[in-house]
């Protein structure tokens, strides 16, 4: 799987920070109670001529699923994304990252976490050892809502299909979920991202699924960074482990 071995020296990411919260034998990674902010807003004015209409059923492999992706029109957000954001990566990764919706840069590029958050997250990434190649990068919604704004629930409905089957289709060993909007939908539960950090279980998969703060949060809030080592370093150990 190519996760190269534990350097004990600290990413200069995570330096001058605190030493990272031991997790327990049952790794679950201890909770910090945050809420995190809303991720800054952004304006778009994209007009698109309609696509085609691909159905659930269609999806089946990658050339197919992302066609379906990109000629989707299930929700309102067809009509004012740029372009689909399908998800980018290794095909068949150990690891995958399901963020939450694109930003204005990655809907301008089509490519998940390509601005600032994205910097961070490529951080995070090679702080354990990998690279954003090693990956598969994915969100839970496909297409950005307008001025940033948090999807609604018929949005990620909308868009769920196509999450899960690349989920099937990746095959991970584990899942890293950031944000408090990917952390809720995938595990469907109202608890805070705080409460939620460390070691889930994906429902409907049964793959591993650590739970972090968003990187764009961390931006803002540095303080959490010692927290959100904490969950890379678990994430890690059971890449290791499923080695
Ligand atoms: N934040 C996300 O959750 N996903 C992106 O692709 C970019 C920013």
């Amino acid at each position: 799987m190519g996760v190269q071995r534990w350097q004990p020296k600290l990413p200069a990411l995570f330096q001058n920070i605190p030493a990272p919260v031991v997790n327990k034998p049952e790794l679950q990674a201890q909770a910090v109670i945050t809420e995190e902010p809303a991720i800054e807003a952004i304006t778009s004015d994209a007009s698109h001529a309609a696509p085609p209409v691909v159905e659930p059923a269609q999806m089946g492999e990658w050339p197919e699923l992302e066609s379906a992706v990109r000629g989707c029109r299930a929700c309102e957000l067809h009509q004012s994304r740029t372009q689909t954001v399908f998800g980018v990566g290794a095909k068949q990764a150990d690891c995958m990252i399901i963020g939450e919706t694109p930003g204005a840069d990655e809907d301008r590029q089509g490519e998940p976490f390509v601005g600032k958050a994205g910097q961070l997250l490529n951080a995070m990434i090679q702080a354990i050892g990998l690279s954003r190649e090693q990956v598969f990068i994915a969100n839970i919604l496909k297409c950005r809502p307008p001025g940033n704004r948090n999807p609604s629930k018929e949005e990620v409905a909308a868009c769920s299909d196509f999450l899960d089957q690349q989920i099937t289709l990746v095959k991970p060993k584990v899942i890293l979920s950031v944000g408090r909007i990917s952390a809720q939908n995938l595990l469907k539960t109202d608890v805070a991202v705080g409460k939620l950090r460390g070691l889930n279980t994906l429902p409907g998969h049964d793959i591993p699924l650590v739970v972090t703060y968003h990187p764009a949060y961390l931006l803002r809030t540095p303080s959490q960074k010692r927290a959100a080592w904490a969950d890379m370093k678990l994430l890690r150990s059971l890449l290791v482990s499923a080695e």
